[in-house]
């Protein structure tokens, strides 16, 4: 039997579901039973009747997946899956920054670890931050963290002066200005389509700014034919399955020596593999496990946002 079988047939004997990200392997989405950004697989997540949930992403996808749903086993392929913008925010840094402003509320982006989000107020997504931070009193005094790029744009678009935590994702803040102004100088007209955690130069020279989802709907609903794309390249294989008629046209990263990988690629999205899916249901391991009384804390402020959202 061929590896996508056997993890179908594994998921129908434990009663099993697989998320994945858009911005997995193209193997991974095909075998997903829902694929969604941060906020639809969080949504997902609380609606499923399974026993056990498969999170291809990263880990604190998987994390604040077993926060959503204590009372299921939820694994992850690879618990090496990390996230370079959650990693940019370390608990206790968050801890000595709010002591400094005892007065400001917390807002984490859900790229942030669990014990950061027990730290928070409210956590957002791409999808939904203008929205909830909308929502807040006009007098709040707010802390926005980690992405400072997310945050930047987001300021823009509230007329908030949120004080912003100087974090990054080392992927979607690389893709090279340079590249983006000749691909749209040999392509007149045609629209760039940007994640916010991009820089803002990049954003700058953006016509639609959204969360994955928000970016692959737009592909969808327009009539237009070529888009520019400056996000993780693993969207791509989603746009072109749901747009076969329609041509991407990836923005590379800056190139600089010695570092990283010359490509849009997320390398920790990629340690998902089929090879890791099967054996992570064959073995039900690795599991995310998530300490009770942070899990406690950080559930209220995922809650806030789901409601919120
Ligand atoms: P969204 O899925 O919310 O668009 O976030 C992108 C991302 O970087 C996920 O790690
Ligand atoms: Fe984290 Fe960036 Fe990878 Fe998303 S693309 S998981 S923000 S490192």
């Amino acid at each position: 039997m061929y590896m996508k079988e056997k993890i179908r047939e594994l998921c129908k004997q434990k009663n099993a579901v697989i998320f994945a990200h858009y911005y997995t392997r193209p193997e991974i989405q095909e075998i997903a039973d829902f694929i969604g950004d941060s906020l639809a697989l969080a949504q997902q997540a609380t609606r499923v009747h399974a026993d056990i949930l498969v999170m291809c992403g990263v880990h604190f996808m998987g994390e604040t997946m077993k926060i959503l749903c204590p009372d299921k086993k939820v694994l992850i392929p690879d618990m090496a899956a990390g996230c370079s913008l959650a990693d940019s925010c370390k608990a206790e840094d968050l801890a000595a920054f709010k002591a400094k402003y005892p007065d400001h509320m917390v807002v984490s982006y859900v790229n942030t670890s669990a014990d950061v989000k027990a730290l928070t107020d409210v956590v957002v997504t791409s999808s939904n931050a203008k929205k909830i931070v909308d929502q807040l009193p006009a007098d709040a005094k707010i802390i926005f963290g980690p992405d400072h790029n997310l945050g930047s744009y987001i300021n823009s678009v509230t007329g908030r002066d949120m004080l912003l935590w100087n974090g990054a994702c080392h992927v979607h803040s690389r893709f090279s200005l340079e590249a983006l102004l000749q691909l749209k100088r040999e392509n007149p007209g045609v629209e760039v389509l940007a994640h916010p955690e991009c820089k803002a130069p990049i954003l700058a020279q953006s016509d639609v700014i959204g969360s994955t989802k928000a970016l692959l709907e737009h592909t969808i609903k327009s009539p237009a034919k070529r888009f520019i794309i400056a996000t993780e390249s693993g969207i791509l294989h989603e746009m072109q399955r749901a747009c076969p008629d329609k041509e991407f046209i990836p923005v590379p990263p800056e190139i600089t020596e010695g570092v990283g990988c010359s490509c849009n690629e997320c390398e920790y999205m990629r340690l998902n593999t089929l090879e890791k899916v099967y054996n992570c249901l064959l073995n039900e391991q690795p599991e995310m496990i998530v300490d009770e009384q942070i899990a406690k804390k950080a559930y209220s402020s995922i809650d806030r946002m789901l409601c919120m959202s």
